[in-house]
């Protein structure tokens, strides 16, 4: 039987249009999905809209619109910018579809018949920028979002409720045994934040309208679904999950993609939801990075939101794919710029790759009329056949961990094995000794590394690769993947094509800049700089020697101790310290700590912190840094 594989993106938010993040997901997916395709796999590819909740309301609000009115033109906008970039995906889900309505409403149906949906009140913080719940103690300055930083508003009101901390030790078991995060370094993150407590999850609202309301067989009309219930389940009803439930078969989904910043929603959530509905769990959860624009956050009000669709037009689509998936390591962020961009394009593209097919259609014309055999490669490129074997065949894993950079970085090994080989081998001066047979057999090997590159660069660049394939006389599908990847064959008497060039040299940005780029001649960060600071930036943290007054329990927390601390300052400050489980704290009395004096305050469950104490922790444990001989409080360390 053909193995499956389901792909998926988030649904995006209508209340904006599409910009490089929202391209970059989908991007990636698109690329895995004709990975998979090529690779031989029933591949499903999900893409789609998520169209409902508070922020959508206020949105098309704002816009003198109904939110449906207002949805269905955004949406619109998503699906015109991923048919222009010929994204491949097999459904294009919304969530006003009538079919997903009904889907979630039996799915809400199944949990509640469960019992695990039961009616309270909820009273606590929501931020509708991210649509997300908090507890007060997760708050920055007992107001502000922790993700975003907007203002959180208080929601008293009747709500049904997920038994979200039921699932707890499912879910951390699920995280070891399946280890389903990807990259492997967010699991951590993820397991540190359920082993901290699942409260149960709030999924109703009874304050707006805009949402799918609950199966009849509830009879509680004023509540509407949590959008993020709502969305999650887009992933099971594209499928026909409570409808015709025709593509089921796809699920388990192999691969959602997400952002970091929502990754908590899929990794968490997302399972509890399936294993109420008694569904399998997805095989992988990939989450990837941000792009910020000269380090900053991209925002609509600094005006610094790169706009995807100008950065196709004015550099080729598939140079902006291959530059996404390039730049950045998987899960970590990326910065845009057009001067990485250019970069990319001439050095690797241009230079590696386009400047190699010209050099070999330039002498396959000249010395051979355009006719290529390849009888004698392994007789004269022995060695070079093995590295490139060895390469080509070992790339497929990078795309089963999302790291596409990766199966970059080593694909292009191969381009420098070509180019090295011609300017080694050198088949004008073979040509000349009359070793025709020699520089045949380098002209054959060179055109047969361009013609392995082109199957493996098609996920990335499908139209790019096609034409690299088409001037080497073959086309690109399942069929020479396994031939010519997998079998490792050559392409045997062929005829090279003549092309124009694929990547001509961009010398001046293309595009004009909203905000200034840093220089053309600024100097570059080296790769030992990165993540370095400065000393000026050092210099803005002032660490103190203080010394300890007082520390209680603070009561209902398995962590926390109040501390008082003299810091040489008219009072002493007040500091929550998570070191309850390392200190009794009338041992901590007269001890003298190191203390981040600047940090602005913030409330730990509901109690005012004026600075941190520094700690070291490995596997022994946790121990406070004090100064070697006592100081008088306040001194600065330096
Ligand atoms: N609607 C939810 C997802 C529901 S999925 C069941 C949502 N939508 S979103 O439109 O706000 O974001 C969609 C994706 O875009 C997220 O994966 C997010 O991480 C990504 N990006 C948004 N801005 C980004 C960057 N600047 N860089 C990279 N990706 C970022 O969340």
């Amino acid at each position: 039987m053909q193995k499956k594989m389901y792909i998926t993106t988030p649904i995006y938010y209508v209340n904006d249009v599409p910009h490089i993040g929202h391209a970059y997901t989908t991007i990636i997916a698109d690329s895995a999905a004709r990975f998979f395709r090529l690779r031989g796999y029933d591949t499903f590819f999900l893409t789609g809209t998520d169209e409902h909740g508070q922020k959508i309301e206020q949105s098309a609000k704002a816009k003198g619109k109904t939110p449906k009115e207002y949805a269905d033109e955004i949406s619109a906008k998503f699906k015109e910018l991923w048919d222009y970039f010929d994204i491949s995906y097999d459904k294009f889900i919304r969530t006003t579809d009538k079919e997903h309505i009904i889907g979630v409403q039996k799915a809400f149906e199944i949990m509640y018949e469960r019992g695990d949906i039961y009616k309270g009140t909820y009273e606590g913080h929501y931020c509708i920028s991210c649509e997300a719940f908090f507890p007060e103690s997760q708050l920055i300055e007992g107001e502000f979002c922790p993700d975003c930083g907007k203002v959180t508003t208080i929601v008293k009101e009747e709500s049904y409720f997920f038994r979200l901390s039921k699932y707890q030790e499912d879910l951390l078991k699920w995280y070891e045994e399946a280890d389903p995060i990807l990259p492997k370094s967010k699991k951590n993150e993820v397991i540190r934040f359920v082993e901290a407590g699942l409260n149960d999850l709030s999924i109703t609202r009874t304050s707006f309208d805009w949402g799918i309301k609950l199966p009849k067989s509830i009879n509680d009309p004023k509540h509407v679904m949590y959008v993020w219930l709502d969305a999650l389940l887009n992933y099971i009803t594209a499928l026909g999950y409570g409808t015709d439930e025709k593509l089921m078969h796809y699920w388990p989904a192999d691969y959602h993609l997400v952002g970091k910043d929502i990754l908590r929603f899929h990794a968490i959530y997302w399972p509890a939801f399936l294993m109420s509905l008694g569904l399998p769990l997805p095989k992988h959860i990939a989450a990837h990075g941000w792009w910020t624009r000269n380090g900053e956050k991209m925002s609509k009000s600094k005006g610094n939101v790169v706009d995807p669709k100008k950065v196709a037009d004015a550099y080729g689509l598939e140079n902006f794919r291959y530059f996404l998936l390039r730049e950045v390591p998987f899960g970590q962020d990326g910065d845009f710029s057009q001067r990485a961009l250019i970069d990319r394009i001439n050095s690797d593209l241009s230079n590696d790759l386009g400047n190699l097919l010209n050099r070999i259609i330039g002498m396959s014309g000249k010395y051979f009329d355009y006719e290529i055999k390849s009888s004698d490669l392994e007789k004269y490129h022995k060695k070079e056949i093995e590295e490139i074997k060895n390469i080509t065949q070992s790339l497929e894993k990078y795309i089963y961990d999302m790291k596409f950079n990766r199966y970059l970085e080593e694909l292009w090994k191969t381009l420098s094995i070509a180019n090295r080989s011609i300017d080694f081998y050198a088949p004008w001066s073979k040509m000349k000794e009359g070793k025709t047979d020699e520089a045949m057999a380098t002209i054959s090997l060179v055109a047969n590394i361009l013609a392995k590159c082109a199957i493996l660069l098609y996920p990335i660049m499908p139209k790019t690769s096609s034409k690299i394939a088409d001037a080497l006389d073959f086309e690109i599908n399942q069929e020479s993947f396994e031939k010519y990847i997998e079998n490792f064959e050559y392409l045997n008497n062929f005829t090279i094509k003549k092309i124009p060039p694929l990547f001509p040299k961009i010398e001046e940005p293309l595009m004009q800049e909203t905000k200034k780029e840093p220089k053309k001649e600024a100097k570059k960060e080296t790769k030992e700089e990165k993540g370095l600071i400065s000393i000026d930036d050092f210099l803005k943290v002032e660490i103190k020697v203080g010394t300890i007054l007082e520390a209680v329990e603070v009561p209902k927390s398995k962590k926390l101790l109040k501390i008082m601390v003299d810091l040489g300052e008219e009072k002493p400050r007040q500091i929550v310290a998570g070191i309850k489980e390392y200190y009794n704290p009338q041992d901590l009395i007269d001890m003298q700590v190191c203390v981040v004096a600047n940090l602005k305050p913030a409330k730990l469950m509901g109690i005012l912190s004026e600075g941190m104490i520094l700690a070291a922790k490995d596997e022994d444990g946790l121990t406070l840094i004090s100064p070697q001989k006592r100081k008088k409080p306040g001194t600065l360390v330096k």
